[in-house]
Protein backbone atom coordinates (compact mmCIF):
# COMPACT_ATOMS: atom_id res chain seq x y z
CA UNK A 1 0.00 0.00 0.00
CA UNK A 2 1.55 3.13 -1.01
CA UNK A 3 0.14 6.65 -1.77
CA UNK A 4 -2.57 7.44 0.06
CA UNK A 5 -3.98 9.34 3.29
CA UNK A 6 -5.85 7.82 5.74
CA UNK A 7 -9.08 9.55 7.21
CA UNK A 8 -8.67 8.10 10.73
CA UNK A 9 -6.09 7.61 14.01
CA UNK A 10 -3.10 6.81 13.38
CA UNK A 11 -3.00 4.06 15.91
CA UNK A 12 -5.89 2.81 14.03
CA UNK A 13 -4.13 2.58 10.99
CA UNK A 14 -1.21 1.00 12.15
CA UNK A 15 -3.12 -1.80 13.61
CA UNK A 16 -5.10 -2.41 11.20
CA UNK A 17 -3.45 -2.01 7.70
CA UNK A 18 -0.35 -3.22 7.97
CA UNK A 19 1.62 -0.65 6.74
CA UNK A 20 5.73 -0.97 6.17
CA UNK A 21 7.75 1.30 5.49
CA UNK A 22 11.23 3.49 4.97
CA UNK A 23 10.82 6.48 6.62
CA UNK A 24 8.44 8.55 9.01
CA UNK A 25 8.65 12.29 8.82
CA UNK A 26 6.04 13.57 11.48
CA UNK A 27 5.24 16.10 13.84
CA UNK A 28 2.30 15.24 16.73
CA UNK A 29 0.37 17.42 18.06
CA UNK A 30 2.55 19.41 21.00
CA UNK A 31 -0.53 19.11 23.75
CA UNK A 32 -0.64 22.85 24.44
CA UNK A 33 -4.59 22.91 24.00
CA UNK A 34 -4.39 25.19 20.88
CA UNK A 35 -2.46 28.14 23.06
CA UNK A 36 0.53 28.31 20.82
CA UNK A 37 2.39 30.16 23.39
CA UNK A 38 1.86 33.98 21.78
CA UNK A 39 1.87 36.99 23.57
CA UNK A 40 0.95 40.25 22.22
CA UNK A 41 1.14 43.50 23.89
CA UNK A 42 2.51 41.91 27.06
CA UNK A 43 -0.60 39.35 27.12
CA UNK A 44 -1.39 35.89 26.42
CA UNK A 45 -3.04 35.25 22.88
CA UNK A 46 -4.49 31.82 22.09
CA UNK A 47 -4.75 31.11 18.53
CA UNK A 48 -7.15 28.34 18.21
CA UNK A 49 -7.60 24.67 18.66
CA UNK A 50 -6.69 22.36 16.01
CA UNK A 51 -10.00 21.19 14.14
CA UNK A 52 -12.14 18.11 16.07
CA UNK A 53 -9.93 17.74 19.33
CA UNK A 54 -8.55 19.59 22.36
CA UNK A 55 -4.94 18.92 21.62
CA UNK A 56 -5.11 19.02 25.77
CA UNK A 57 -4.26 15.40 27.78
CA UNK A 58 -3.45 14.95 31.38
CA UNK A 59 0.34 15.21 30.34
CA UNK A 60 1.21 11.89 31.88
CA UNK A 61 -1.66 10.34 28.94
CA UNK A 62 -0.04 12.64 26.45
CA UNK A 63 3.67 10.84 27.23
CA UNK A 64 1.95 7.02 27.01
CA UNK A 65 0.11 7.93 23.84
CA UNK A 66 3.44 9.29 21.89
CA UNK A 67 4.71 6.19 23.85
CA UNK A 68 3.19 4.11 22.10
CA UNK A 69 2.38 5.81 18.64
CA UNK A 70 6.27 5.81 18.27
CA UNK A 71 6.43 1.71 19.19
CA UNK A 72 3.86 0.95 16.68
CA UNK A 73 6.08 3.03 13.96
CA UNK A 74 9.06 1.56 15.26
CA UNK A 75 7.07 -1.91 14.24
CA UNK A 76 6.20 -0.80 10.63
CA UNK A 77 9.60 1.06 9.78
CA UNK A 78 12.24 -1.27 7.60
CA UNK A 79 15.25 -2.13 10.09
CA UNK A 80 17.50 0.35 8.41
CA UNK A 81 14.60 2.93 8.43
CA UNK A 82 14.75 6.22 9.59
CA UNK A 83 11.88 8.50 11.85
CA UNK A 84 12.10 12.03 12.05
CA UNK A 85 10.14 13.23 15.04
CA UNK A 86 9.69 17.04 15.06
CA UNK A 87 9.18 18.25 18.78
CA UNK A 88 10.02 20.71 21.06
CA UNK A 89 10.94 21.82 24.43
CA UNK A 90 7.88 22.83 26.15
CA UNK A 91 6.93 25.11 29.21
CA UNK A 92 4.15 23.99 31.46
CA UNK A 93 3.84 25.39 35.15
CA UNK A 94 6.91 27.60 35.07
CA UNK A 95 9.11 24.11 34.08
CA UNK A 96 10.41 22.68 31.37
CA UNK A 97 9.27 19.27 29.53
CA UNK A 98 12.12 17.89 26.99
CA UNK A 99 10.44 15.35 24.79
CA UNK A 100 13.35 12.56 25.78
CA UNK A 101 11.54 12.00 28.60
CA UNK A 102 8.95 9.78 26.60
CA UNK A 103 11.06 9.47 23.20
CA UNK A 104 14.17 7.18 25.40
CA UNK A 105 10.81 4.95 27.18
CA UNK A 106 10.07 3.81 23.30
CA UNK A 107 12.12 0.97 21.83
CA UNK A 108 13.63 3.60 19.08
CA UNK A 109 17.41 4.18 19.38
CA UNK A 110 17.82 8.07 19.84
CA UNK A 111 20.32 8.59 16.54
CA UNK A 112 21.00 12.31 16.78
CA UNK A 113 18.74 15.05 17.57
CA UNK A 114 18.58 18.55 15.57
CA UNK A 115 17.93 22.04 16.35
CA UNK A 116 15.48 23.87 14.49
CA UNK A 117 16.27 26.96 14.16
CA UNK A 118 13.04 29.37 13.07
CA UNK A 119 14.79 32.26 13.39
CA UNK A 120 11.62 34.08 15.39
CA UNK A 121 8.81 33.60 17.35
CA UNK A 122 5.15 35.31 17.85
CA UNK A 123 6.08 34.70 21.89
CA UNK A 124 8.27 37.47 23.35
CA UNK A 125 7.64 36.63 26.80
CA UNK A 126 10.57 38.52 28.86
CA UNK A 127 10.06 36.43 31.29
CA UNK A 128 12.58 34.05 29.34
CA UNK A 129 14.55 34.22 26.31
CA UNK A 130 12.38 34.25 23.30
CA UNK A 131 12.20 30.31 22.47
CA UNK A 132 12.56 30.50 18.51
CA UNK A 133 14.27 27.18 17.87
CA UNK A 134 12.29 23.09 17.66
CA UNK A 135 13.89 19.82 17.98
CA UNK A 136 13.82 17.04 15.03
CA UNK A 137 15.23 13.68 16.61
CA UNK A 138 16.65 10.93 14.34
CA UNK A 139 14.97 7.89 15.42
CA UNK A 140 16.60 4.31 14.22
CA UNK A 141 16.32 0.51 14.72
CA UNK A 142 19.93 -0.54 13.86
CA UNK A 143 23.06 1.20 13.87
CA UNK A 144 23.61 1.84 10.48
CA UNK A 145 20.48 4.02 9.12
CA UNK A 146 19.53 4.86 5.40
CA UNK A 147 20.99 8.54 6.05
CA UNK A 148 23.68 10.37 3.90
CA UNK A 149 24.56 14.12 4.73
CA UNK A 150 25.21 14.83 1.37
CA UNK A 151 24.47 18.33 1.62
CA UNK A 152 26.90 19.14 4.47
CA UNK A 153 24.12 20.14 6.93
CA UNK A 154 25.28 20.82 10.92
CA UNK A 155 23.17 19.92 13.41
CA UNK A 156 21.75 23.14 13.76
CA UNK A 157 19.44 24.37 10.28
CA UNK A 158 17.64 27.50 10.02
CA UNK A 159 14.44 26.69 8.20
CA UNK A 160 11.40 28.93 7.25
CA UNK A 161 8.53 28.55 8.97
CA UNK A 162 5.20 27.00 7.44
CA UNK A 163 2.14 29.28 6.88
CA UNK A 164 -1.16 28.39 7.74
CA UNK A 165 -3.24 26.55 5.33
CA UNK A 166 -7.14 27.26 5.65
CA UNK A 167 -6.84 28.00 8.95
CA UNK A 168 -4.80 24.99 10.13
CA UNK A 169 -2.24 26.29 13.22
CA UNK A 170 0.42 23.98 12.16
CA UNK A 171 1.85 23.17 8.78
CA UNK A 172 5.29 22.63 7.95
CA UNK A 173 6.85 24.42 5.39
CA UNK A 174 7.57 22.63 2.50
CA UNK A 175 11.06 23.70 3.08
CA UNK A 176 11.49 21.67 6.20
CA UNK A 177 10.23 18.68 4.81
CA UNK A 178 12.49 18.91 1.43
CA UNK A 179 15.98 19.62 3.95
CA UNK A 180 15.66 16.43 6.06
CA UNK A 181 14.06 14.19 3.29
CA UNK A 182 17.21 15.39 1.02
CA UNK A 183 19.51 13.96 3.53
CA UNK A 184 18.70 10.04 3.25
CA UNK A 185 19.96 7.49 0.73
CA UNK A 186 17.51 6.14 -1.49
CA UNK A 187 13.77 6.54 -2.30
CA UNK A 188 11.03 5.00 -0.41
CA UNK A 189 7.59 4.87 1.52
CA UNK A 190 7.60 8.06 3.99
CA UNK A 191 4.67 8.06 6.09
CA UNK A 192 3.41 11.02 8.22
CA UNK A 193 0.92 9.94 10.89
CA UNK A 194 -0.29 13.53 11.77
CA UNK A 195 -0.33 14.99 8.14
CA UNK A 196 -2.08 17.64 8.68
CA UNK A 197 -2.88 19.51 5.36
CA UNK A 198 -0.45 17.02 3.85
CA UNK A 199 2.74 18.67 3.53
CA UNK A 200 4.74 15.88 3.59
CA UNK A 201 2.81 14.28 0.78
CA UNK A 202 3.27 17.28 -1.35
CA UNK A 203 6.75 17.45 -1.02
CA UNK A 204 7.66 13.74 -1.41
CA UNK A 205 5.39 13.28 -4.44
CA UNK A 206 8.23 16.39 -5.79
CA UNK A 207 11.13 14.64 -4.67
CA UNK A 208 9.83 11.32 -5.98
CA UNK A 209 9.02 9.44 -2.93
CA UNK A 210 6.38 7.65 -2.52
CA UNK A 211 3.92 8.70 0.64
CA UNK A 212 1.22 7.37 3.31
CA UNK A 213 -0.25 9.00 5.93
CA UNK A 214 -3.42 9.82 8.50
CA UNK A 215 -5.32 12.79 9.72
CA UNK A 216 -7.68 12.33 12.34
CA UNK A 217 -9.39 15.25 11.36
CA UNK A 218 -12.36 15.73 8.22
CA UNK A 219 -11.84 19.03 7.25
CA UNK A 220 -8.35 18.38 7.33
CA UNK A 221 -8.17 15.33 5.63
CA UNK A 222 -9.80 17.24 2.43
CA UNK A 223 -7.19 20.29 2.57
CA UNK A 224 -4.34 17.50 2.31
CA UNK A 225 -6.30 15.64 -0.78
CA UNK A 226 -6.59 18.65 -2.11
CA UNK A 227 -3.47 19.66 -1.94
CA UNK A 228 -2.20 16.48 -2.72
CA UNK A 229 -4.04 16.40 -6.27
CA UNK A 230 -2.63 20.17 -6.79
CA UNK A 231 -6.48 21.65 -6.55
CA UNK A 232 -6.21 23.58 -3.32
CA UNK A 233 -6.59 27.27 -4.18
C1 LIG B 1 1.12 19.32 14.14
S1 LIG B 1 -0.20 19.00 13.07
C2 LIG B 1 0.63 18.39 11.66
C3 LIG B 1 0.68 19.42 10.56
C4 LIG B 1 1.34 18.91 9.28
N1 LIG B 1 2.75 18.65 9.46
C5 LIG B 1 1.13 19.92 8.14
O1 LIG B 1 2.09 20.30 7.50
O2 LIG B 1 -0.02 20.32 7.92
C6 LIG B 1 -0.88 17.53 13.74
C7 LIG B 1 -2.10 16.97 13.00
O3 LIG B 1 -2.40 15.69 13.56
C8 LIG B 1 -3.81 15.49 13.56
N2 LIG B 1 -4.05 14.45 14.57
C9 LIG B 1 -4.13 14.59 15.91
N3 LIG B 1 -4.29 13.40 16.51
C10 LIG B 1 -4.28 12.46 15.51
C11 LIG B 1 -4.36 11.05 15.49
N4 LIG B 1 -4.48 10.35 16.63
N5 LIG B 1 -4.29 10.42 14.31
C12 LIG B 1 -4.17 11.11 13.14
N6 LIG B 1 -4.11 12.48 13.10
C13 LIG B 1 -4.15 13.14 14.27
C14 LIG B 1 -4.37 16.87 13.85
O4 LIG B 1 -5.71 16.98 13.35
C15 LIG B 1 -3.38 17.80 13.12
O5 LIG B 1 -3.84 18.12 11.82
Amino acid sequence: MKNKIYNEDCQDTMLLRGLKFDYVFTSPPYNLGGDFHTFSKGKRVTHGDYDGFSDNLPEHEYQKQQISVLNQLYEGLSDDGVCFYNHKIRIKKRSIIHPLEWINKSKFNVYQIITIDFGSTPNVDKSRFFPVSELMFILTKKREPLIFNEKCFTDIVKIKKGGRKRGHPATFSENMVETFLSSVKGKGIVYDPYIGTGTTAVVCKKLGFDYLGSEYSKNTFEIAQERVNGTLF
